[in-house]
């Protein structure tokens, strides 16, 4: 590996539009099968991210008798002391998980425990994230770190978006769709400026789509893209089908495990990589 890699949020404020699943099948095929290395790190407490890779990664049992208490993010926000009282880091290999099967696919897993606990109160809890991944140069370590996000804006999306270089916006084509993304991207910018981040879009990626040709759809895609907003953000040209399998499949929701939304994540994976290789050489 010769670039620097590169982080990337997967950030929409609201559920259900398809991010876990563009998130795990993005990572899941890039690792698979374009030789990427990927780290996963799952800040959303429902942790569904989680729940598909340990599925994955055949490592649920160890998840509830180990991982749940002593190796998820949680490990990251609560203060670490030394024996000498110094503020200390969990080492990578203390909260990260992999397994020999597959081995370009690591994690730091979700925890549900999440919403317990009261980080929302100190700011610079919410760099950790960030501090981690540069003390310990993860950068170097992976090709792409993918940080799924949960649908509301707070601590854990502050966190996610503070460590990233991008952000990658997966929405459904429905009406009420602009006025989220405006709302999300002022939340954004007013971050950036506060912190001075070098945060940048990469793209909306619409999900679950039914028909692109049917006349409605085209309709309300024309309301959205003509939103000075959208052109802000950018959009990705490959999109996901609404396919049934990967919601109730036998082979669960993994994108390339089922021919149409394989096709889907393998162009969005090419576009990806082209979109981020040219942002690299500007
Ligand atoms: N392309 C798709 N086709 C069919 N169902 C999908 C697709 N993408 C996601 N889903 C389903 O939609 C629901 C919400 O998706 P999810 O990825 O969990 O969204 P979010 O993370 O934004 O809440 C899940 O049941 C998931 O299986
Ligand atoms: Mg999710």
């Amino acid at each position: 590996m010769s670039k620097m890699g590169k982080v990337i949020s997967f950030i929409n404020m609201k559920g259900g539009v398809g991010k876990t699943t563009l998130c795990i099948g993005m990572g899941e095929y890039l690792a698979n099968y374009m030789d990427k290395k990927i780290l996963f790190i799952d800040v959303d407490p429902q942790f569904n991210t989680t729940q598909t890779l340990l599925d994955l990664l055949n490592l649920e049992d160890e998840y509830m008798n180990e991982y749940r208490d002593n190796k998820s993010i949680r490990k990251l926000f609560q203060t670490q002391e030394t024996i000498s009282h110094k503020l200390a880091f969990p080492e990578p290999s203390e909260i990260i998980i992999s397994s020999n099967d597959y081995p370009n696919i690591h994690l730091i897993c979700g925890n549900i425990d999440l919403i317990f606990d009261d980080n929302q109160n100190d700011g610079s809890k919410s760099r950790r994230i960030k501090k981690f991944i540069k003390d310990f140069a993860l950068k170097e370590k992976y090709d792409y770190i993918f940080i799924d996000c949960p649908p509301t804006i707070s601590f854990y999306t502050d966190a996610a978006l503070k460590a990233s270089d991008f952000y990658i916006v997966p929405n459904r084509i429905d009406r009420y769709s602009i006025l989220g993304i405006k709302l999300l991207k002022q939340v954004i910018d007013r971050l950036k400026f506060d912190e001075d981040l070098n945060l940048h879009p990469l793209g909306i990626v619409y999900t679950m789509v039914d028909n692109m040709n049917r006349q409605k759809v085209q309709k309300l895609r024309e309301t959205f893209e003509s939103s000075d907003i959208i052109k802000e953000i950018d959009l990705f040209d490959s999109f996901t089908h609404l396919v049934n399998d990967l919601t109730v499949g036998y082979q669960g929701n993994i994108a390339s495990r089922y021919k149409k939304s394989e096709d889907d994540i393998k162009n969005i994976c090419i576009e990806f990589l082209t979109k981020i290789e040219g942002r690299e050489t500007e």
